[in-house]
């Protein structure tokens, strides 16, 4: 067996009801903030942490052109059959490194990285940005949403403050466009009243 991926911890065991949850919430309410700022003309973008393909469909629908990374297979796979899609090419792969993905030697005009930061902890989230940002091309742009709130039982995750990542992205080239506290969509979070802060970036040409 595989050893399990950092920051997956109980995702396989909870996918039968994730799929439920997940595709449930609209993405344009998940990424309401930030609307103005997708790409108005076919691009290339990259979710990280794609979960069950709700967001990379819904981009690819858009026209674009999606590479989806996903380290739970029993997300992965499903995803792969239930957004099936010539325009969405699925990876497995995973924070901090994106061994994978990096050596395809890729860049995007979108990045999203939607409810997935909160997984690494501080010194897996600093190796991570530099991986992140890296793979944003020049004048392209980093989506993100930080969690805040309780922790469900049998998850990694820690809490991330806007301004650990907001330093550290404009030394990596990426300055700061959006900063947006936002409450849940989905109504188990609401309930567990668990908030969100988006930030979005622009990379510098
Ligand atoms: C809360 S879900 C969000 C899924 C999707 N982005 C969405 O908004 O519906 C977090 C996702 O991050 C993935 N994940 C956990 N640890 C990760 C890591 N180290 N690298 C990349 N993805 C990870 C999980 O497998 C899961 O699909």
């Amino acid at each position: 067996m595989q050893p399990q991926v950092s920051g997956t911890e109980g995702y396989a065991a909870e996918a039968d009801q994730l799929f439920v949850r997940y595709e449930n919430i609209p993405p344009q309410q998940v990424h309401a903030a930030v609307l103005h700022l997708l790409p108005r003309t076919p691009a290339r973008v990259l979710d990280i942490g794609a979960g069950t393909g709700r967001d990379a469909a819904w981009l690819a629908g858009l026209g674009h052109r999606v590479v989806a990374v996903e380290p739970t297979e029993a997300l992965r796979i499903r995803a792969m059959r239930l957004h099936a899609s010539p325009a969405i090419t699925w990876i497995d792969d995973s924070l901090p490194d994106l061994a994978a993905l990096s050596a395809r030697g890729e860049q995007f005009d979108l990045v999203m990285l939607t409810a997935v930061l909160m997984h690494l902890d501080d010194a897996q989230r600093r190796r991570a940005l530099p991986n992140i940002a890296t793979q944003v091309a020049p004048r392209g742009t980093l989506i993100m949403t930080l969690r805040h709130g309780p922790i469900p039982p049998g998850r990694r995750m820690f809490e991330v403050d806007a301004a650990a990542v907001v330093a550290p992205m404009r030394q990596l080239g990426l300055d700061l466009e959006l900063n947006r506290q936002t409450a849940s969509v989905g109504a188990a979070n609401q309930a567990a009243g668990v908030s969100w802060t988006t930030l979005a970036f622009a990379r510098r040409p």
